[in-house]
């Protein structure tokens, strides 16, 4: 089959498309023919060698994915051949022909996606919920700011959040304010901007996609007694936090399950959430796709044609 895959750590250049063995689903997995994979910023973080040796080499890049099944593993009674899925693979291999994927992390598509537009869901859709609900215990008729509003997980946060009831300001850049506030948040305050608006209510809870420097921003329009939950590493001052009774979740890093995948599809099949596409490249450009999110532009996802008559 074909893959693109590196065997050394660095920039883009580093990815090559390759003739390699067909994996074989193991015990409990499925084999799916890859219709796309979504690109998250962690394929090139990871390709840039931030995880150090954790990953071996050479490594194919790719954890979320979206195809049929091709054949079943040992064990499997809950999908068939034919079986339209998406889901997140456990160690990355989607930007290939074929992948092995647990059964776990698998669920079907939800119908009324392409294929190229379910395989952008999975692990930014499911970060975005998670990090608003379960660590940011997200209430109806609070005030959320999301950080990277245009972002891959910022984009869906917003629609999360507006669905949870909560009212939505977005950080953004002026480009991309039209773009958030058709997302449905309430107020964008364009990052670029100087002087920067302020926030129009005091927020309860501020959900990083950024990270880096931007943390501090964030404590200043957090009401005291507020939550920052950081999904992308970021500088806080935790002193400043503590002061203010802001409390500062830890950054986790999350496999996404089959029933959290089920619900996410019901979500889009009942039309209460959309999915950007930023860009789309085949299997060959991957290298293109790299650059693309390197460069932290993207609005919304970027996702990777593997079958190229895929729809
Ligand atoms: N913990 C986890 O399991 C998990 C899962 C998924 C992602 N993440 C992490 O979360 C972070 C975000 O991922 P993502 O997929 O959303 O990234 P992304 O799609 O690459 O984010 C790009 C967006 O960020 C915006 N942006 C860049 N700088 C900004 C700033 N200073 N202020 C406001 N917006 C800014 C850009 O808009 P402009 O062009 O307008 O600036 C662009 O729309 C990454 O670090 C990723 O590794 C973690």
């Amino acid at each position: 089959m074909k893959a693109v895959r590196y065997h050394k750590h660095g920039g883009p250049e580093v990815l090559q498309l390759e003739e390699i063995p067909r994996p074989a689903p193991s015990e409990m997995e499925v084999l799916v023919r890859v219709h796309a994979a979504g690109l998250n910023p962690g394929d090139w973080q990871i390709r840039s060698g931030y995880a150090g040796d954790r990953f071996p080499l050479p490594y194919i890049p790719g954890w979320d994915v979206s195809g049929v099944v091709e054949a079943i593993g040992p064990g499997v009674s809950a999908f068939r051949v034919g079986d339209e899925v998406y889901g997140m693979t456990a160690n990355s291999g989607a930007c290939a022909e074929y992948v092995a994927v647990p059964v776990t992390q698998l669920a079907r598509k939800p119908a009324v996606l392409s294929h190229i537009q379910a395989a952008a869901v999975p692990m930014s859709c499911f970060t975005a919920w998670h990090a608003l609900t379960k660590q940011g215990r997200l209430q109806a008729g609070e005030t959320v700011i999301v950080n990277g509003a245009s972002g891959g997980v910022g984009h869906f946060a917003v629609q999360l959040a507006k669905q949870a009831g909560a009212r939505v300001i977005g950080i953004a850049s002026g480009r991309n304010a039209p773009f958030v506030r058709e997302l449905g948040a309430d107020q964008v305050i364009d990052y670029t901007a100087a002087p920067r608006e302020q926030p129009l209510w005091p927020a309860d809870l501020a959900l990083d996609t950024v990270g880096g420097t931007s943390g501090d921003l964030l404590l200043n329009l957090l009401r005291p007694g507020g939550r920052l939950v950081p999904v992308a590493f970021g500088q806080y001052d935790l002193e400043k936090a503590a002061a203010r009774n802001v409390t500062v979740t830890a950054v986790q890093l999350l496999q996404i399950g089959s029933a959290a995948l089920e619900d996410i599809a019901r979500w889009f099949d009942r039309g209460d959430l959309q999915v950007a596409l930023d860009m789309t490249v085949p299997l060959a450009a991957t290298r293109q796709a790299h650059e693309r999110s390197e460069s932290r532009r993207a609005r919304g996802k970027i996702v990777i044609v593997v079958k190229p008559d895929s729809v």
